[in-house]
């Protein structure tokens, strides 16, 4: 099929991909000359396994193209993605301006039947305001149906993520979008769930909520653990066996971070009051998921008492492993709470070094080359992200480096006994502090 994704950033160039690699012939429209250059020259502007790959593959082929012209790309699609970012605004609701852009653009130049599809996470009744808009500006009398159609893909594991979907929603008003939108994703072989509009939209939202609410469950948990002499670990191992609940997103920690979860959340929230039922189970999961960070600072101050001019390290810049993105990182939050209380920290990070380098709080802090190099001469380490590398370090040699030897595991990364054995003070979340036994 002809397929056009309208804005090439982490979720359209994704897609635009794999659609692409499935033997889709794509075109990946974006308003930034500089960026679509760099995709030309078969570089993308972001990390993800496997993308730049598949896009250099896509591109040989001729079955991916890029270009900064909506005229184009509404040309060739049969079915037009909308894929720009939906930012949060000052209250927590959604930006939906660049929607409302490309859907006025997209009205321009249509002439003949397309599906719209919008593929950004929006709020419900987003689809009835894109079909309004399009016929407001479009020529009448010309054809169109718009669907929602979310993304479910986790950075890190996009292009594995959209290439093997859970499911796909398909939210559609008429027979022949929903069956358009059926060819998309037949190469697929994936469950499609076919539904209205306002339920498709609302399922992201809602799929998102619920994530974060089992990680913020796990965090409460990881509390009472403390209090109690538990270990959280053992605790989401024994409620996770249970078919119905799950083991996955019950990892206590410093909580979640990242470019979807914070947001959604707090747009699910500003939805749901706009709409008089006020979802206050979500407010008490933001609330939970900000303890975490209070609750680890204020665990390093009272184990190290003073901060200011203390010398950490800190591993971990990224929201989470295997991803350069540090957009709403817990682990920036935590350096930048160290910073201002007057502490001395060098940090590591495998793969996002460089954009956090962009970012205010760099100036405060010193970057390192390497995990023991952050290390050397340090007064505690600070585990932020939990980077598979930062587990398998040479404790011995670790302890060697450090000038006292201390751990804060914001994400449960390294055992706590080995710690122990190695001649740490281990403080991980959850699991209680563990004295050094060497
Ligand atoms: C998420 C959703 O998983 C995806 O389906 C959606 O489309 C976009 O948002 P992503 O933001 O890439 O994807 O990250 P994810 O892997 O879900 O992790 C989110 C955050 O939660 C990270 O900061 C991670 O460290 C944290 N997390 C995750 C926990 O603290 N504990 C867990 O058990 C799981």
């Amino acid at each position: 099929m002809k397929l056009t994704i309208i804005g090439s950033g982490y979720v359209g160039l994704t897609t635009g991909a794999c659609f692409a690699e499935v033997g889709h012939h794509v075109v990946c429209v974006d308003n930034d000359p500089r960026k679509v250059e760099t995709l030309l020259a078969g570089q993308i502007p972001i990390y993800e396994p496997g993308l730049e790959s598949l896009v250099k593959k896509n591109v040989a082929a001729k079955r991916l193209r890029f270009t900064t012209s909506t005229e184009e790309g509404v040309d060739h699609g049969e079915v037009l993605f909308i894929a720009v970012p939906t930012p949060p605004q000052a209250d927590g609701s959604v930006d939906l301006s660049f929607i409302e852009k490309v859907a006025r653009e997209i009205s321009q130049f249509l002439d003949s039947y397309r599906v719209i599809v919008d593929k950004s996470t929006v709020p419900v009744k987003t689809g009835e305001r894109v079909a309004q808009t399009i016929r407001r500006y479009a020529k009448p009398g010309v054809e169109f149906d718009v669907v929602s159609n979310p993304e479910f893909l986790r950075e890190g594991s996009a292009v594995a993520d959209l290439m093997k979907p859970d499911r796909i929603v398909i939210g559609g008003n008429t027979d022949r979008a929903i069956a358009l939108m059926q060819k998309v994703y037949e190469p697929f072989a994936a469950p499609v769930l076919v539904t209205d509009i306002n339920s498709a939209e609302l399922i992201k939202h809602a799929a998102n909520s619920f994530l974060a609410l089992k990680i913020s469950y796990a965090n409460a948990l990881s509390e009472i653990c403390e209090a109690s002499g538990a270990d959280v670990i053992k605790v989401a191992e024994g409620i996770g066996a249970d078919k119905r609940i799950g083991r996955e997103f019950l990892n206590a920690g410093l909580g979640y971070g990242g470019s979807c979860f914070p947001k959604d959340i707090a747009a699910f929230i500003a939805i749901a009051d706009q709409m008089g039922t006020p979802f206050t189970l979500l407010k008490e999961v933001q609330r939970i998921n900000q303890r975490q960070i209070d609750r680890f600072i204020d665990g390093i101050r009272e184990a190290l008492w003073v901060l200011k001019d203390k010398k950490l390290a800190v591993w971990g810049l990224a929201f989470k492993p295997n991803t350069d993105d540090v957009r709403s990182s817990v682990a920036i939050s935590v350096v930048e709470k160290l910073v201002s209380e007057g502490a001395d920290v060098t940090v590591y990070d495998p793969k996002a070094m460089d954009k956090a380098k962009e970012l205010a709080f760099a100036s405060k802090v010193k970057f390192a080359t390497s995990p023991l190099e952050a290390a050397a001469g340090a007064e505690a380490l600070i585990i932020a992200t939990e980077w598979p590398e930062f587990a398998s370090v040479d404790l011995s040699e670790l302890r060697t480096t450090m000038r006292a030897p201390m751990i804060f595991d914001g994400r449960n990364l390294i055992d706590p006994v080995a710690a122990a054995d190695f001649g740490f003070q281990y403080r991980g979340i959850g699991r209680g502090v563990v004295e050094t036994r060497a």
